[in-house]
């Protein structure tokens, strides 16, 4: 059974995410799809949507924090108004456009994951360490476990090579086999690929040994092209 999370990044708005909810409710329902579906819409779009146990509704970020006064964020308070529990942690965009660090990553988590959220804990490496080969790419990835409980039961994660990430360049299939074998022989947890994941490779990456399913950005923000996603990788 395969994980398809789609990350909506700062796309979408009330209305349309709305519609895309129900879309894909109404897609996995009449199909009797069973993958395990995300979808993260921007904060602002949050709601109590009505969906089958199988779909989840996600933020893309929020503060260790219950409230307080941290301008411009979000904490549980605002989660528990729509019964969010389920949080994307460590994504790159984060760690290199906003400036999240290691160790307020590792804070994040250790918040979040002592209140039971279910977490896709997202690594991965920009492409000048890509260069240097798979012990060096291996070696900077395990530096963004640190100060991360790898054993913890709500944890999925997710392989994204920041060079992939919404360039249209994925990762080789070798590449991708490369990295996610030595995760899973060091982790024992769900680990989906990202970066550039598209309506016709999703499948062929999906299928490969070590890769529990895909988290995407671009190519799942309309709607067709995430029910064909869906589609493509509902036996898998
Ligand atoms: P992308 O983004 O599919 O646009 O490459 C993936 C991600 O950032 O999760």
């Amino acid at each position: 059974m395969a994980i398809i999370a789609s990350n909506f990044k700062t796309n979408h708005t009330r209305k349309t995410t709305s519609y895309f909810v129900e879309e894909v409710n109404k897609y996995l329902v009449s199909n009797n799809v069973s993958s395990d579906v995300y979808i993260f819409p921007t904060s602002t779009s949050l709601d109590k949507f009505e969906t089958i146990p199988t779909l989840n509704i996600g933020v893309q970020n929020a503060y260790a924090t219950q409230k307080g006064s941290f301008t411009g964020e979000i904490g549980t308070e605002q989660l528990d108004e729509f019964d969010v529990n389920t949080i994307l942690i460590g994504h790159s965009e984060r760690r290199h456009i906003l400036g999240e660090s290691q160790e307020e990553i590792a804070k994040k988590f250790a918040f979040y994951s002592e209140l039971g959220y279910k977490i896709i804990y997202c690594v991965g490496e920009p492409l000048e360490v890509k260069e240097e080969g798979l012990e060096k790419t291996l070696e900077y990835i395990y530096s963004q476990f640190e100060g991360i409980d790898i054993n913890y039961e709500n944890l999925i994660l997710a392989y994204e090579p920041i060079w992939a990430i919404g360039t249209g360049v994925t990762a080789t299939l070798e590449d991708i086999t490369d990295v996610h074998s030595a995760l899973k022989s060091k982790i024992e947890k769900p680990l989906l690929y990202g970066g550039s994941v598209k309506v016709d490779n999703v499948r062929d990456i999906c299928s490969l040994h070590g890769v529990d399913g895909a988290l995407i950005g671009t190519a799942s923000w309309i709607i067709e092209d995430f029910i064909q996603i869906l589609e493509n990788t509902k036996d898998l």
